[in-house]
């Protein structure tokens, strides 16, 4: 193990660095949390949101997220769709016009329903409103589809460890834009665990603001080279591939797609239990190559996460 505020760790943390910020697609800084995805889409709340937050809730994680900002103490107010329908853009764009919003919360790809939401669109919607920041998910799609922070206008960008990068749970990443750092500077209350600016203060000489888990780190420094020597274009067309299969086989076998066509995430496959599969006993016996089988609380649905074992 390296001490976390020696130089070993300095070259650890400064050598994953430019990957990290190519899969973001970011100049910025990418910064390392020592929590799971939760930790950073409470603190994007606890770091920007004044004047209240628009959260757009398509399933469980999204409709959990205004359930967070209102525990923070904050203005928030929900842009609800059935579970299975997208996020649209022109209902964002009036409820923004309103000038009630200063933040907007968005998952990416709904990991509960398997939607994956129309993001240029909704990028286009926010352009119009320069002092409106966009806070997005991107828990169960980063690094399996391509997506580019700053070119798109997302001003904190998050994700975990345990998806498509297939690292242990309990860690995660997450690029905040300038204008985004401008804002916390005149939020009060940020706390210090997760507060950003803490994290810009300590990146900028190679370190986090608290003990962090330099294992993942050494685990996110394998699975970068393991990315990069892939190759980007061929890991984005792997996912397509996976997704074509696991889509035939839905077909074949006669179940129905919980997402709505044209808004289904490349990166997993909710079913409707159309079927009435016994899902607790199907659980049990699912093993090796076959698809997951995850039984969600909520709906009659289930998630199949895509790709390989690692
Ligand atoms: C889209 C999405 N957001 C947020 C989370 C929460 O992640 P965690 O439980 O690791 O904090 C998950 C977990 O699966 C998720 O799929």
């Amino acid at each position: 193990m390296i001490g976390h505020r020696g130089e070993d760790f300095k070259n650890l943390y400064r050598a994953i660095h430019p990957g990290l910020q190519t899969l973001f697609g970011t100049k910025q800084p990418v910064f390392l949390s020592t929590s799971s995805a939760w930790g950073v889409m409470e603190a994007s709340i606890r770091n920007l949101v004044d004047r209240g937050v628009l959260c757009c809730m398509c399933g469980a994680f999204s409709d959990k997220w205004f359930d967070v900002a209102k525990r923070c103490g904050k203005e928030a107010v929900p842009l609800q769709v059935d579970w299975g329908k997208h996020i649209d853009q022109k209902a964002i764009d009036r409820q923004l016009a309103t000038g009630k919003f200063d933040t907007v919360t968005l998952i990416h790809n709904e990991t509960s329903t398997g939607v994956v939401n129309p993001l240029p669109e909704i990028c286009c919607t926010l352009a119009k409103y320069p002092d409106v920041a966009l806070v997005l998910d991107t828990v169960s799609s980063f690094s399996g589809v391509r997506i580019d922070m700053d070119a798109l206008g997302i001003d904190v960008m998050l994700t975990g460890a345990q998806k498509a990068l297939a690292l242990p749970p309990g860690f995660s990443l997450f690029s905040v834009s300038g204008k985004a750092f401008d804002r916390a500077e005149k939020i009060p209350n940020r706390g210090f665990y997760f507060d950003f600016l803490e994290f810009k203060k300590q990146r900028a000489e190679w370190m986090t603001p608290s003990t962090p888990s330099i294992a993942h780190m050494h685990a996110l420094q394998s699975k970068l080279e393991e990315i990069f020597e892939e190759g980007l274009d061929a890991r984005f067309a792997r996912h397509e591939r996976t997704n074509t299969l696991v889509h035939n086989w839905v077909r074949r076998t006669g179940f129905e797609f919980f997402a709505e066509k044209g808004f289904r995430s490349k990166t997993l496959t909710c079913v409707k239990n159309n079927k009435e599969i016994d899902e607790k006993a199907s659980r049990k016996t699912s093993s090796g190559d076959r698809p997951r089988l995850r039984q969600n609380s909520r709906q009659n649905l289930s998630p199949f996460q895509h790709g390989r074992r690692n």
